[in-house]
């Protein structure tokens, strides 16, 4: 196993409701070390951009407006497997499908708030770091 990064998003129903800390602790439970963060309001450009995968989708003008509808965290997150890891300390998209313990079942609202991003693997990782973080904002 290798050490990685991966890149991490607490959404807008997440800074809402102040949970932060509590997701922070669950990511850091997890084996994950946050080794970049900041507070940010995303633009709608930033949003399009950063989920241009999925601009085709049907729920994609509810998922920029909800993305930008308030503040988020963007983070990047370092350990052993930190692509998978943390897909797996999320839980699932749906949040009524999301293993007991994991940061959507205890805290998202629906499939759309669902509290946090995550990398699904190393490109987009690596992508998505670099859209949100310079080098030398990253300490591990
Ligand atoms: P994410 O990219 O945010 O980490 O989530 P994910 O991989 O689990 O899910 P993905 O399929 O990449 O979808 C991106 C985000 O779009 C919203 N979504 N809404 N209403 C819907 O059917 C629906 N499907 C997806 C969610 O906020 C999801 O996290
Ligand atoms: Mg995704």
């Amino acid at each position: 196993m290798a050490t990685e990064r991966t890149f991490s998003i607490l959404k807008p129903d997440a800074t809402r409701r102040n949970l932060t800390g509590k997701i922070n602790a669950k990511i850091e439970e997890a084996g994950l070390r946050i080794v970049a963060q900041k507070r940010v309001r995303m633009t709608r450009d930033q949003a399009e951009t950063f989920y241009a995968v999925h601009k085709d989708r049907p729920f994609f003008g509810e998922l920029v407006e909800q993305m930008t509808g308030g503040p988020v965290v963007v983070q990047v997150l370092e350990g052993e497997n930190a692509i998978a890891r943390y897909r797996q300390v999320m839980g699932a998209t749906n949040p009524e499908k999301a293993d007991p313990g994991t940061i959507r079942k205890e805290y998202a609202l629906n499939m759309g708030e669902n509290s946090v991003h995550g990398s699904d693997a190393q490109e987009t990782s690596q992508m998505e770091i670099a859209q949100w973080f310079s080098g030398n904002e990253i300490v591990g």
